[in-house]
């Protein structure tokens, strides 16, 4: 693998300890790929922030990288919590647990990371444009980057894109590379998608269709008529979780999708497919069991609080309701009092975390939410049942 003079210092130790192991991963990383040089980036993502999966052992590793000097060359942002930084009581998180999150997050903050936790880091400034090689790990928002933005990135994972930030380097494979975006199979929709949930429930069916075939390719999408960011960010989560998949070509939307011809083998999506997909995650039949109400995966955008708040005016919801969104996002609801309709409507905001990362086992029986990732989650990690709603039914839901 070719490096640079500079990667060569880093790689030697002359940056320091942090630098050194750094470069020392990302080489391993690059050799195991076969990249054969590195690429500046000049956006990170980092996941691994909770300490319900980065554990004691996790956390040593961050800690001993902030001890060795390790500094943030580009911009870095943080993937989701394991709970509120500011408000962790009223989410029902333990000391002991809060306090060992909190010193993960004050070792990326001696790293000089911004300690603003979301998987919708674009939604805030870490916003890179058409081209801009970056590293970022949080899945769904790795997939958004690639497709909806046209920037480029690996799936990171947690230590390589730390080292990413502390070098301001990736090895250059994968998505990097032009000849790794090509599209390998047109998706042809031939069903309606009103709402986030359809969006979810399309990315679900097209993703169990790609993993069914055992195929490792990247869908170009047709037949999408329209589709905001709210809906965009809803199937990128989905598609990640449910096919695996780091990109999606999706017609007059993705930026480079215009130089390809759609692929000559192609998947239809019929409004059954779509329906049954939804269905499959909608396992929960009764209202009265659902006990935890949740939106915010990935993390809301003002526009979507802003519905909530709409929603929830004057009402009291009678389950326990989280509103899962990013620090900043969260500051404009407060300036704009949307926070305090919804806090009077006895819903909770948990920010900086979410409803899969928060340590929650045990604690409800059923979900019910728009989120087809959440739902994966919520049954694989947690052990509960889900309803999967639209958006406004989910609110619904929560008054009923
Ligand atoms: Fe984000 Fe948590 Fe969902 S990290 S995509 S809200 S699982």
């Amino acid at each position: 693998m070719h490096l640079t003079s500079e990667e060569r210092q880093m790689l030697a130790g002359e940056h320091g300890p942090a630098t050194r192991k750094a470069m020392e991963i990302l080489t391993a990383l690059g050799t195991i790929y076969a990249a054969e040089r590195m690429v500046p980036v000049t956006s990170v993502q980092i996941a691994g922030v909770s300490f319900d999966n980065l554990g004691e052992a996790g956390l040593e590793f961050l800690s001993e990288m902030a001890a060795g000097g390790g500094q943030a060359k580009v911009l870095t942002t943080l993937n989701p919590a394991g709970m509120d930084i500011e408000n962790w009581g009223a989410m029902g998180i333990d000391a002991d647990f809060a306090r060992n999150q909190e010193r993960v997050i004050a070792a990326y903050a001696e790293m000089g990371i911004l300690t603003t936790c979301s998987c919708t880091p674009y939604l805030f400034g870490n916003l890179p444009h058409f081209g801009e090689h970056i590293a970022w790990a949080e899945s769904s928002a790795v997939c958004y980057a690639n497709s909806v933005l046209g920037a480029r990135t690996n799936r990171e994972g947690g230590p390589s894109a730390l080292a990413a930030a502390l070098t301001g380097r990736t090895p250059c494979y994968g998505l990097h590379l032009d000849e790794n975006r090509r599209p390998g199979l047109t998706v042809q929709m031939a069903a309606s998608l009103t709402d986030t949930r359809d969006f979810g429930g399309l990315g679900v069916a097209v993703g169990r269709a790609i993993e069914s075939r055992q195929l490792k390719v990247i869908p170009y999408l047709r037949g999408v008529p329209a589709a905001t960011v709210d809906q965009l960010k809803s199937l990128c989560a989905s598609l990640a979780t449910y096919g695996g998949l780091s990109m999606f070509h999706m017609e007059g939307i993705t930026p480079e999708s215009a130089q390809f011809a759609p692929p000559d083998e192609t998947l239809v999506i019929t409004q059954r497919d779509l329906d049954e997909a939804i269905r499959s995650l909608d396992v929960f039949p009764s209202s009265e069991e659902v006990d935890f109400v949740s939106l915010g995966c990935p993390h809301l955008s003002i526009n979507e609080i802003q519905r909530v708040a709409k929603l929830l005016a004057g009402k009291h919801v009678r389950k326990t309701f989280w509103i899962t969104t990013s620090r900043p996002v969260k500051r404009i609801a407060d300036q704009m009092g949307y926070t305090a309709v919804i806090e009077s409507a006895g819903a909770v905001f948990a920010v900086d975390t979410c409803c899969v990362v928060a340590p929650i086992k045990g604690r409800f029986k059923a979900l019910a939410t728009d989120s087809a990732k959440a739902c994966y989650y919520a049954s694989a990690k947690n052990n509960f049942q889900t309803r999967f709603l639209p958006f406004d039914e989910v609110i619904e839901e929560a008054l009923r």
